[in-house]
Formats: C-alpha cells, structure tokens, sequence
C-alpha cells in the first residue's frame, strides 16, 4: 500500500514523478503528492486528494523546475484521505520533505515528545511524525540528514520505506527501508527510486533492491552509497537486471488492465509453463524444489500461508499436494497464523503465496515459520520482492506485472505452479504414478490453449452479465477442486462491482445458506464433471426447488445440468485437478463485465490497493 517515487539527475523530476505515481497508482490512489527542490532552491511540496491526474491538475502553473524530488500515490492508514494528510510531508521548518509507505507503530509517543519540545502536527497521519523526528535530531545534534536519518530509524518501530530530501542539499535524496520495498535504478548520471520497478524500467534497467534496515545515500553525479543503518557500515551494492518491458505495464489497447490481464492468461500460463515440462510430459523441472529434495522428501506437513485470492490459490494447492504427495497440508490466512501460536516442527514445510511478495501479513508469517526452524518457500510473482528474498527457496510464477487491483493472471499462475510442484514431489516421493504424472503433465501444457478457447465465448458472458448486473446478493458454489474456485469467484465480483457475493461449497449450503435463495438472488455453480458431480446436480436441485436462478459451469457437451439451470457456460475436459485453471476464467469475465455495467472502476476499485503492505 502506498507507493513512492524519487528521482535526481538534469531532467526535470516533476515529468518522472508524475509518470512513476501513474504506475504505482494500483498500489493506492485516496490521494497523491510531490515534494521538488525548485531551480531557485525552493522546496515545494504539491499535494491532492484523490488521483494522480487532480494532483496533475491542482499542479498546472505551478513552478515545477527542478531535478530532484520525490512523490508518493498513498492508501490511507492514519487519517482521512485528504490533502491536508497527503504525502509529502515538511518537517516544521519547512526545510525537509518526507514520503513514506508502511506504518509507524510508535508514532503517538514518538509524536507526545516531539510535542513536549516544541513541535506541532498539521496532519494525522503517523508519517508527520518522522519527518518532525529527523528535522529534530538534525537541529538538536547538528548532523547530517544521514545521520537523523539513521538515528531516526533506530527510534521508529515499524513498517516503512522513506525517501526525504533537505532544501539545503538540492544534491541529496537519502531512503532508508524497513519491512517496505525499496528499488533503486542506476541510470546515467541519474538515479531513480521507487516502490516496485515499474516507473524505473523505462529509463533504466539496472536496479539496487535495497535491504531492510539499510539506508542510501544518493548524492547527484557520485557513486550510490548503502549503509546498514545499526552499525554505519558500508553495504555491498549488487546490481540487478530487470527483466520487464513497458509494453507489459500498458493497457494494449484494452479499456483495463483487468481485461487485459484475463486476456493474457494463455501467454502468461504458457510463461509460467516454459521450461518446466519436459518436451515428452515426463518430468517437471522445478530449481527450487529440486535443489531441496530431501526438504520435500521429509516434509511432515506443509503449511501454505497467504492472503485474499492467494489464499484461494492456496486452498487448491492444499488438494493438489495432498491427492500427489501424500503430504499433509494445512492452509492459514497469513493474518491469523502470524498472531497464533502455532506448532511448527523442523520438518515442516512452509510456503508463502502471494502475488506482490510484499503482503505484510504473508511476510510475517513466514518469518513466523522460519523462526521456529520450517523451512520456508516463497511461491511469488514480483522478482526481488520482499517474500522471495526472505526464504529458503522459491519459485516464480512469471506471469509478468499484474496491475488491476483484482487479481486474475497472477491467480492461475499460482494455481499452474502448485500443480507442477505437487507432480514433482510426487514423483521425487514415488507417490504418483507414470502414467498420472504425463496425463496431467500433459494436460497442463493444454491449458493455455484451453483457456483461449473460452475467451472466445467472452460475448456469451457479457451478454450474461447483462441479465444480472442488478441483483443485490449472489451465492457462489462449488465443490473439491472447485470449492475454493467459488471463493474467489465471488471475491471477484464483490471487490470490483461491490455486489455482495458469497462463496459456499455447495454441500454446506443446506446447512444455514439455504434461507437466502429466492427468485432474486442468483446462484453460480460450478458442475464440472468431477468425482461430486452428481451430488453438485443435486445441489442445484435444492436451489431450482426454492425459486433460485442457476447460472452453472459445466464441462463441454454436459446435457444434465443444461436442462436444469437457467444459464450454461462451458468448459473444456481436463484433469479434474486443474479444472480451477479455467472456471476462474467464465467467473473473472462475469465480474468484470457485470463490474463495467455498473461503472464501477474496475482496475481502481474503492478502498482497496493491490500491494498490501499494512497490517
Ligand atoms: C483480490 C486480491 C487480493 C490479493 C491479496 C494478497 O483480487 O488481489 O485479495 O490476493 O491482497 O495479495 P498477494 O498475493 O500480493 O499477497
């Protein structure tokens, strides 16, 4: 939540903030801000409430000069989204400027003493409090910016990325990262900083993923310099390269991301896919699982922690490890699981999920496990974010940026993974056979093509969203495989349409959920032809019986439920362990187009940001 932008060089920065606020807008957008060392040495911070483009707004004619600044796009913690609490913020002489992502847990104490010597707070917000904290320790100890910088980070208990720069210094931007992301790009003579990669790529793909509890000094025209902020010591730099391109963070023509990320599903799953599969369907290559056997060998459970619609993703992979591995597996929501006390054992295995690789809760957690001695595997999308360099072992998901807030492609490349990790360790384990292994394996090089397939029935769907885009209450259902497909179908619309939905699997229904079901309020079913498939017939059954309208998803060429429920979609056959791969598609269209309807903002939806970094 909350993203950052920095850059100093010869270029004016105002063009580069705003251009990097764009891209990080997915990761909040209740309002935005940029804080510029004009040409005549002025510091002058613009704020607005709302999206980058009022800020662009309330910006014009303003003097932008200046080649150094930094901004920030926020999704609000503490205090109200308006201008007044949007980032930057100014120390109280107005002399320095401060952004930041992430929480200060001890601001109200940090903020009573500062108070008791004089200071005064024009916001509420916790991130006032830090830029007020280091103008004090600069003044009162007459130091470096670097120096408050670093004493203040010793004081401050939390989550945070900053960047600050001084007017004194219109040569200087220092950051400083704990908990939060932080990437530095090395250009020409120039140097960029922000809260993911995707505003640096255009202009560099040389990055410092900065670690946490250090900080940088970026000093106009010189060296980068990284300092562990505990003990002052100098921190080796290591250069990454980035593998992204910009078409991949464009809309492509598409009106929203959303759409085009639905899309991209066959390309990205066949990313995903690339090189994992042997050419015969025989084995599954996976570095990270191999180069751990014995780990996986002797795992005594897996415990699979993750957020949202990972956690989703992971309720599936708990299927998939369990019918090919015959390892025990336990799924946790993330938030719940980091304030347990959980019984971990050094045999268990414990994977975190999550698409941005900064979900705080996820992060957590796995340091949680990784203290109690599990070893941790970090299933991820974003290279080089948080979770992927805070485990054992791990393994990418390669479905490119995904930039809608609603998660889809990043969905079925997790649930794509899984299914290979599961056929891997079961064939490491002897407990899948030959023949099971190149079925699916087999089948999981289909699926991108499968996919493509019922995209091409996205009118189908569109004119389907048409007839429900009004009802108040939708029931999701499901069963096995499909249970957790439900869920996230029904996420999907209630945080892009704001419908309520609810995910069931479909059994339980009868137990409570029943009540509900009348003429107005529509039923989605998934009855694919599966081990339950039968007794899903009989659930729909129970739901035509009290007046309720059924739209089913059903395998291709299914006469059953055609002639029971009100609308069809169909699927494709396949291996019943990846049916989720392309249900999730009919539901994200449904979503979506019922979302559009509505005119909902589909790739922004109210409250939400898509990298969660708070608590
Ligand atoms: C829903 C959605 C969220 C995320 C959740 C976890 O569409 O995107 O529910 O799935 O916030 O995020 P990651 O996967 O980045 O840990």
């Amino acid at each position: 939540m909350c993203g950052i932008v920095g850059y100093i060089g010869s270029k004016r920065a105002y063009d580069i903030l705003i251009q990097g606020l764009h891209r990080l807008e997915y990761r909040g957008y209740d309002s935005s801000g940029v804080a510029m060392i004009s040409e005549s040495g002025e510091l002058n911070i613009y704020k607005s409430k709302g999206k980058v483009e009022a800020l662009e707004h309330f910006a014009q004619n303003k003097d932008l000069s200046g080649a150094i600044g930094i901004a920030h796009t926020r999704w609000a913690t503490h205090g109200e989204p308006n201008d007044i609490n949007a980032h930057p913020h100014y120390s109280q002489s107005g002399r320095i400027a401060l952004v930041h992502n992430g929480t200060i847990e001890n601001y109200t104490v940090l903020k009573e003493a500062l108070t008791q010597h004089g200071y005064s707070f024009v916001s509420q917000t916790d991130t006032e409090v830090a830029v007020q904290l280091i103008e004090y320790i600069m003044l009162t100890n007459n130091c470096s910016l670097f120096d408050a910088v670093a004493e203040a980070t010793k004081r401050i208990v939390g989550a945070y990325a900053i960047a600050v720069v001084d007017r004194q210094n219109p040569n200087q931007i220092i950051a400083a990262r704990q908990s939060s992301p932080l990437v530095i790009g090395v250009g020409e003579g120039e140097y960029f900083l922000a809260s993911d990669a995707t505003p640096i790529i255009e202009y560099t793909n040389k990055v410092v993923y900065l670690n946490d509890g250090e900080i940088a000094v970026i000093n106009r025209g010189e060296e980068l310099k990284v300092y562990d902020a505990k003990s002052a010591e100098c921190s080796k730099i290591e250069i990454t390269e980035l593998q992204m391109s910009i078409e991949q963070l464009e809309k492509g023509g598409y009106p929203h991301f959303m759409l085009k990320e639905i899309f991209e599903q066959p390309r990205t799953l066949a990313d995903c896919i690339s090189g994992r599969i042997s050419a015969d369907g025989k084995s599954v290559v996976l570095s990270g699982v191999i180069e751990h056997k014995e780990r996986f060998l002797n795992a005594g459970r897996i415990i699979i922690v993750a957020c949202g619609t990972s956690w989703h993703a992971a309720l599936i992979g708990k299927h998939l490890f369990e019918d090919y591995c015959r390892i025990p597996v336990v799924v946790e929501y993330a938030s719940e699981f980091r304030y347990s006390n959980p019984v971990v054992g050094k045999n268990d295995i414990l994977i975190a999920l999550s698409q941005s690789g900064e979900t705080a809760d996820t992060l957590a957690a796995l340091e949680l496990a990784k203290a109690k001695g599990a070893f941790v595997f970090g299933i991820c999308n974003v290279i080089g974010s948080s979770i992927p360099r805070a485990t054992d072992s791990g393994c990418y998901i390669h479905v490119g940026p995904e930039i809608g807030v609603a998660s889809t492609k990043a969905f079925t490349g997790q649930v794509t993974v899984l299914a290979m990790m599961s056929l891997l360790i079961g064939q490491m384990k002897g407990t899948v056979d030959q023949q099971t292994l190149a079925t699916v394996a087999s089948d999981i090089r289909r699926v991108p093509a499968l996919i493509d397939d019922i995209l091409g029935m996205h009118e189908q769907i569109e004119d389907l969203a048409k007839i429900f885009t009004y009802a108040h209450n939708f029931l999701y259902l499901g069963r096995g495989y499909n249970y957790p497909s439900a869920l996230e179908g029904a996420l999907k619309l209630k945080e892009i349409s704001y419908i309520h939905a609810e995910g069931y699997p479909a059994a339980e229904m009868k137990h409570g959920t029943i009540a509900l079901i009348d003429n107005d309020m529509p039923s989605v079913v998934i009855a694919i032809k599966d081990n339950v498939y039968d007794k899903t017939v009989n659930n729909i059954q129970q739901v035509k019986a009290r007046g309720g309208k059924v739209v089913a998803i059903v395998t291709e060429g299914d006469t059953i439920v055609r002639d029971m429920a009100d609308y069809v979609i169909e699927v494709p056959e396949i291996s019943e362990c990846l049916t989720p791969l392309l249900t999730a598609i009919p539901l994200q269209l449904l979503a979506y187009y019922i979302a559009v309807n509505k005119g909902r903002n589909v790739d922004q939806p109210r409250n939400l940001a898509k990298s969660v970094t708070v608590e």
